[in-house]
């Protein structure tokens, strides 16, 4: 069980947001703001997972989660509103999110499914969520100084998403979901997010007129598959998740507690 506090950030949301962000570089920019597109609609299909699952525990084990649950709702629909603060930004700049229409076609199939399939899903994203927030909590750097407010919000949003990165995956446990659903899910979530992911890097590079850039791929390059590069250092964190005895809580969570504790001015907790 995890004390889950919800914060509310204090960064102005109204300002509007430069072309390349990200320390003057396209590639980066391009990959944060297509994450930022996936979260108001993905954060919202964790949020209806776990909450239609928490309602089928057996009530005893409702009383053991339920302000685990309420703080993991809290942190997600706080997220999912300053990205939409931060997407409405992007439609500004003439960028398209084409990610979300697609996932949201996939999702509907998953009407009236067991919901211990949307929280297998869940949980996967989760994962994936978690491991993206440790690699970026450790490498802050990548995310410049151009924009003080922004690098504030990704890496408060990765604080919290290496807080609350068991609960759907408790739920999935205890609603009885199995090893061998939670792994195909795991692949197919992994298929779904890197295509997307990459999609939209691509379309949002196009739109900017830099996708035909060399000093975009150089970058591009770098961040996927340097020495600190994403896929490198995120892959086998990822493959821990196929294991039988895996659990969120095996993995880091140090340099989330370290960024809270050395940041609190930047927000104000809502309910503790
Ligand atoms: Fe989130
Ligand atoms: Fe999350």
């Amino acid at each position: 069980m995890t004390d889950l506090v919800v914060r509310r950030l204090l960064v102005d949301m109204e300002a509007p947001i430069a072309r390349h962000w990200c320390a003057g570089d396209a590639f980066r920019t391009a990959l944060f703001n297509a994450l930022s597109m996936s979260f108001p609609f993905g954060e919202q299909f964790f949020i209806d997972s776990v909450r239609s699952g928490f309602a089928q525990l057996p009530p005893q084990q409702q009383e053991r989660m339920r302000a685990e649950v309420q703080g993991f709702i809290g942190q997600e629909a706080t997220h999912r509103r300053l990205h939409g603060l931060y997407n409405a930004h992007l439609d500004k700049l003439g960028l398209h999110n084409t990610w979300e229409p697609r996932a949201k076609a996939r999702l509907q199939r998953l009407e009236g499914q067991d919901v211990r399939h949307w929280l297998g899903i869940t949980a996967a994203n989760e994962h994936f969520t978690a491991i993206f927030a440790e690699f970026l909590l450790a490498n802050g750097d990548l995310l410049g100084d151009q924009d003080q407010r922004l690098k504030t919000l990704w890496l408060w949003h990765s604080a919290e998403e290496a807080e609350h990165k068991a609960t759907a995956f408790d739920l999935y446990q205890a609603l009885g979901g199995s090893h061998a659903w939670r792994v195909k899910w795991m692949r197919r979530v992994t298929v779904f997010f890197l295509t997307d992911v990459l999609r939209q890097t691509v379309r949002n590079l196009r739109d900017d007129g830099t996708f035909w850039q060399w000093s975009t791929w150089k970058s591009g390059a770098s961040v996927l598959f340097g020495k600190r590069g994403l896929l490198r250092l995120t892959y086998q964190p990822w493959r821990a998740y196929f294991r039988r005895d895996f659990h969120p809580n095996q993995q880091e969570s140090g340099a989330s507690q370290q960024w809270l504790a050395d940041n609190k001015e930047q927000f104000v907790p809502v309910r503790s």
